[in-house]
C-alpha cells in the first residue's frame, strides 16, 4: 500500500497529558476536597508577584467607569455570529469602555483597534482580541465532530496548536473554544461543534484541545487563550432546538455534563463562557450556583467568565430578570465576569454600585481576573506581539499547516459499510469514475461551519479535484452536480409553493431533471458510481436545528435513479449530524462519512477512496435508523423490561421496551468504523477476577492486521457494573487506545483499570465506589466487542 506518512503530532515532538484510561478525569466534582488546579502558565508564575504588584497599582488609579469598561466585550465586523451589532465600539474603545472585541482578525486590523485602547485611552490599558477559532484559523482543520470521530488525541492537539499559531500571529490572542457540551440529539445543528455522546471521549478531547491551544505560555506568540464553552447543559436542548430549555437530573448533570469543563480548568484553561440555555429553571448566565459555588468555590477556576452572546440581555425573555438592568444586576452577582456584546454592564453596573445592589470589591475581582489574563498574555509587555504581519505570511497556509490539515482530515473519516470490498477503488481494474452530486465540488461547503477567517472561494480542495490530482490521466472523471441539497427543492416546500402559484419552483424542477439526466449519462458512461451527498454546511452549526434527519433536496431520488444502473455505489457523506442513511445503508455498496473535512478535504478524501490511507475513524455518536429513536445513545440504562431481539419466543417480548414499527439498534453504533484492512481480537486476559480498593487490573488483548493494508484501529474498553445503588449504564467507555499495524503484525494492547475509573455518583451523590461484578468488554465498536467479568471487592 502506498501510505505516504504525513507530519504526525508524535514526529512534531507533541505529548498528552492523558492516559489511555484516565481515572483522574471525573473524580472530585462535588464531594472531594480538592486543591485548586492554578492556570499552568509558567510564565506568569514565575512573575506572580510582580503581576499583583503591577494589578493592584492599575487598579488603584482606574475609575468606577474604566473598571467597568473592562468587562466589557464588543463585536466587529467580521464573522458576525449573533443579531446585534454596534456600530459604536472604535469610539467606545477611544473612551475606555471596551475591555476585549473579538470578531476582528487581522495583523493590521487588530493593531489599529489596539492602538486605540493602548494610545488613546487614560490609561492604555491593552484589548483583548477574540474570535471562534473552532477547528482552524485559515487553514480549516474538519469539523470538531470528525476531529473527534479519529479518536485521536494528538490529531486533535494538533489541530489546535496549528489553529493557534496561526490566529495568533494574526491579531488574536483568544479564542472561544473547545465546546464540550455533550450532545444526543442530531437534530441539534450544533452536535457538529462537539465531541458527541459519549463523556470520556469528550473530556478527552477537551483537554487535548485546551493544551493545543495553550500550550504551556500563554504569552508565546503561538498560542492563545482557551475558552470553555458553554457552560453548561446546552448540548440537551429540549427537542434539539437551538437555544432551547435543558432539564436535566442531578445525577445526569453531574455525570455527563460537568467531567470536561472541570478537566478543562484543571487542564489549566483560561476563560469559561457560559451557557443560553435556561437549566432546570435558571439560565446558565444567571446562575450563582453554577459560576461561583461550583466553578470558583468548588473548582478553584482562577480565570475569567465570559457570557454568551447577549445572553445576559436574554434572561429578560427568559422570564428571569424584570429588565436590562436587573439582567445585569442578576448576571454580575452570579459571577459572569465578561459580558458579550449585551452591553449591560456598561450601561447599568455603575448605577447598581450607586444603588448597593452590586458591590464595588466585587466589579474589583473581576476587572483583576480580566486584567491578569492580559498581564499573562504579555500584552502590557508589547501589545501587538500577537500582531506581527511577517509571522502571519510565514505561518498561515503554510505547507506543514495544509498537511498536518490533509492528515488529520482523512483520520477523521468513518467508514459506515464497504461490501464486496467496493473500496478501495482499484485502479487496475477501472477507467471510469461518475462524480455525482451537490458536494461533489463545492468549494464553499468543504471547510463546514464555525470555520473562521477559512476562504470558501479558492482555498478549499474540492472531492473533484482531489481525485484528478491522484487519478491523472489514468482514470477519466465524469462529473455531474446532478442533485440539489437546498431545501426549497424539498417535496413539501415545493407544493407549500404551489399554492401561491411561484413560476420559479416550476423553473426548479425543469432544472432538477435536467441534472438528473446530465448524472445519468455520467453514470452510464463510467465503471463506479461515486456520489458526494450531504447537508449544506448551513444546516448545521449555530440555529441550524432540524426536524428530519435525512438528506435534504432530491438527493435521495437521484440516488434511486443511478441504483437503476446497477454499478457499484460509492456514498461519500458529508454533514455535520448523524443523518438517516437507511436507504443508502440497504442500497449503496460503500459509504464513507467525511463530516465536513476542511481546507485539504478533497485530496484526504482520495487518499482514501484511492487505499492510499486506510480509514480508521469511529463514530462519535449514535447513527439513528430513524428521527424517531432520538434520543438514541449507546450507555443507556437498561430498563426494567429488556428487549431481546435474539430470543426465538418473541411473543414474550411484547410487554418489553421496544418499537412497533423500528428495531431497538441504531443503524451505525456508536465507535463503529470500518477498515479496508481486517484486524483479528485474540481472547482477553485479566491479570486477577477481583479488583481490589488499591489494586490494579490489567486487561490485555492480542490484535492482529490479518488484512492486505496497513491500518490504524481503535481498541475501546467499555464497562458494566451489575448492580448499583444508583444504576448503571449498559456499557461506560473506560479507555481507547488508537494503534497503528502494518499488514500481517500483531500486537498485545494492555489497559490498566483502578477502582477510582469505577467510580460514580452513588446515591445521595457520594462519588466513591461500590463492591459488585462488572462486565468489561473490548472491541472494535461499541456493539462488537469480547466480554469477560470481574469483580470489585471491598
Ligand atoms: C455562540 C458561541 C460563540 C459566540 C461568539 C454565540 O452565538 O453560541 O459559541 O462563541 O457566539 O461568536
Amino acid at each position: 500500500m502506498n501510505k505516504k506518512l504525513l507530519p504526525s503530532a508524535i514526529a512534531l515532538g507533541i505529548s498528552l497529558s492523558l492516559p489511555a484510561t484516565a481515572a483522574t478525569m471525573f473524580r472530585d466534582t462535588i464531594n472531594v476536597e480538592r486543591t485548586p488546579a492554578p492556570v499552568s502558565q509558567t510564565h506568569w508564575q514565575d512573575n506572580k508577584a510582580e503581576m499583583d504588584a503591577f494589578i493592584d497599582g492599575l487598579i488603584a488609579k482606574m475609575t468606577l467607569k474604566e473598571k467597568i469598561g473592562q468587562l466589557d466585550l464588543q463585536s466587529g465586523f467580521r464573522n458576525v455570529t449573533g443579531p446585534f451589532i454596534n456600530d459604536e465600539y472604535e469610539a467606545q474603545i477611544r473612551s475606555g469602555q471596551v475591555g476585549a472585541i473579538f470578531n476582528a482578525y487581522g495583523a493590521d486590523f487588530g493593531r489599529a483597534l489596539q492602538k486605540l485602547a493602548v494610545e488613546e485611552t487614560r490609561l492604555g490599558i491593552p484589548l483583548i482580541v477574540g474570535h471562534d477559532i473552532i477547528h482552524g484559523h485559515k487553514t480549516i482543520f474538519p469539523q470538531s465532530i470528525g476531529e473527534a470521530a479519529t479518536w485521536d488525541l494528538e490529531a486533535a492537539k494538533l489541530s489546535a496548536q496549528v489553529a493557534a499559531k496561526e490566529a495568533a500571529a494574526d491579531g488574536i490572542m483568544w479564542t472561544f473554544a473547545p465546546m464540550a457540551d455533550l450532545v444526543r440529539d442530531p437534530r441539534w445543528g450544533r452536535v457538529s461543534e462537539s465531541a458527541g455522546e459519549d463523556v470520556f471521549l469528550s473530556t478527552a478531547m477537551a483537554v487535548a484541545r485546551v493544551e493545543g491551544f495553550q500550550g504551556d505560555d500563554l504569552a508565546a506568540t503561538d498560542t492563545v487563550m482557551a475558552t470553555a464553552k458553554h457552560f453548561v447543559g446546552y448540548g440537551l436542548a429540549q427537542a434539539g432546538r437551538d437555544y432551547h430549555t435543558t432539564d436535566v437530573s442531578e445525577h445526569e448533570l453531574w455525570t455527563t455534563q460537568m467531567p470536561p469543563f472541570k478537566a478543562m480548568v484543571d487542564a489549566g484553561v483560561a476563560t469559561f463562557m457560559t451557557a443560553f440555555n435556561d437549566l432546570n429553571g435558571v439560565p446558565a448566565t444567571g446562575s450563582q450556583f453554577l459560576l461561583t459555588d461550583v466553578l470558583r468555590d468548588q473548582w478553584g477556576f482562577e480565570g475569567f467568565v465570559v457570557t454568551d452572546y447577549t445572553a445576559i440581555n436574554e434572561l429578560v425573555p427568559h422570564g428571569y430578570a424584570r429588565d436590562d438592568k436587573h439582567a445585569a444586576e442578576i448576571a454580575f452577582n452570579a459571577g459572569a465576569d465578561m459580558d458579550m456584546v449585551g452591553q449591560l454592564y456598561t450601561g447599568y453596573l455603575a448605577e447598581l454600585v450607586a444603588e448597593g445592589k452590586v458591590s464595588e470589591e466585587k466589579i474589583d475581582q473581576s476587572v483583576r481576573t480580566i486584567l491578569e489574563m492580559k498581564w499573562r498574555l504579555g500584552l502590557f509587555e508589547d501589545p501587538y506581539r500577537y500582531n506581527d504581519e511577517a509571522r502571519a505570511a510565514r505561518e498561515i497556509l503554510n505547507a506543514d499547516n495544509l498537511e498536518a490539515a490533509r492528515d488529520v482530515a482523512r483520520k477523521s473519516f468513518v467508514l459506515l459499510k464497504n461490501d464486496n470490498q467496493t473500496l478501495p477503488l482499484k485502479q487496475d481494474e477501472i477507467d471510469s469514475i461518475a462524480l455525482i452530486g451537490p458536494l461533489a465540488d463545492s468549494k464553499f461547503d468543504m471547510i463546514g461551519n464555525w470555520a473562521a477567517a477559512g476562504d470558501r472561494k479558492d482555498q478549499p480542495v474540492t472531492v473533484l479535484e482531489g481525485l484528478k490530482a491522484r487519478f491523472g490521466r489514468d482514470v477519466k472523471i465524469n462529473y455531474a452536480q446532478g442533485a440539489t441539497y437546498a431545501y426549497i427543492n424539498d417535496k413539501a416546500t415545493i407544493e407549500a409553493s404551489q399554492g401561491i402559484g411561484v413560476p420559479r419552483i416550476e423553473e426548479g424542477h425543469r432544472s432538477l431533471a435536467r441534472d438528473m439526466k446530465r448524472a445519468i449519462s455520467a453514470a452510464k458512461k463510467s465503471d463506479v458510481i461515486v456520489m458526494v451527498m450531504g447537508e449544506e454546511q448551513r444546516m448545521s452549526g449555530e440555529a441550524s436545528s432540524r426536524v428530519e434527519l435525512t438528506l435534504p433536496g432530491n438527493q435521495q431520488a437521484v440516488m434511486e435513479e443511478l441504483k437503476k444502473l446497477g454499478k457499484p455505489m460509492v456514498l461519500v457523506v458529508m454533514s455535520g449530524r448523524p443523518n438517516d442513511l437507511r436507504w443508502a445503508d440497504e442500497n449503496v455498496d460503500a459509504i464513507l462519512h467525511a463530516w465536513y473535512p476542511g481546507t485539504m478535504g478533497g485530496h484526504a478524501i482520495a487518499d482514501v477512496l484511492s487505499g492510499d490511507y486506510s480509514p480508521s475513524g469511529k463514530l462519535p455518536m449514535t447513527f439513528p435508523r430513524s428521527v424517531g429513536q432520538v434520543p438514541i445513545f449507546y450507555n443507556q440504562k437498561n430498563t426494567g423490561r429488556p428487549f431481546d431481539a435474539n430470543n426465538p419466543n418473541q411473543r414474550q417480548e411484547h410487554y418489553k421496551s421496544r418499537y412497533d414499527d423500528s428495531p431497538n439498534t441504531p443503524l451505525y453504533a456508536f465507535g463503529h468504523g470500518l477498515s479496508y484492512t481486517e484486524f483479528h481480537y485474540g481472547e482477553l486476559t485479566l491479570s486477577s477476577e477481583t479488583l481490589t480498593p488499591d489494586g490494579e487490573l490489567h486487561v490485555s488483548v492480542n490484535v492482529s492486521n490479518v488484512g492486505d493494508y496497513a491500518g490504524e484501529e481503535v481498541i475501546q474498553l467499555y464497562t458494566r457494573q451489575h448492580v448499583g445503588s444508583i444504576t448503571r449504564p449498559v456499557k461506560e467507555l473506560k479507555g481507547f487506545q488508537k494503534v497503528h499495524f502494518e499488514s500481517g503484525e500483531s500486537k498485545t494492547i494492555s489497559f490498566t483499570l483502578t477502582p477510582e475509573d469505577l467510580a460514580f455518583y452513588r446515591a445521595g451523590m457520594r462519588w466513591g465506589t461500590e463492591a459488585g461484578e462488572f462486565d468489561l468488554f473490548i472491541g472494535t465498536a461499541s456493539d462488537q466487542v469480547q466480554k469477560a467479568t470481574f469483580t470489585l471487592i471491598d
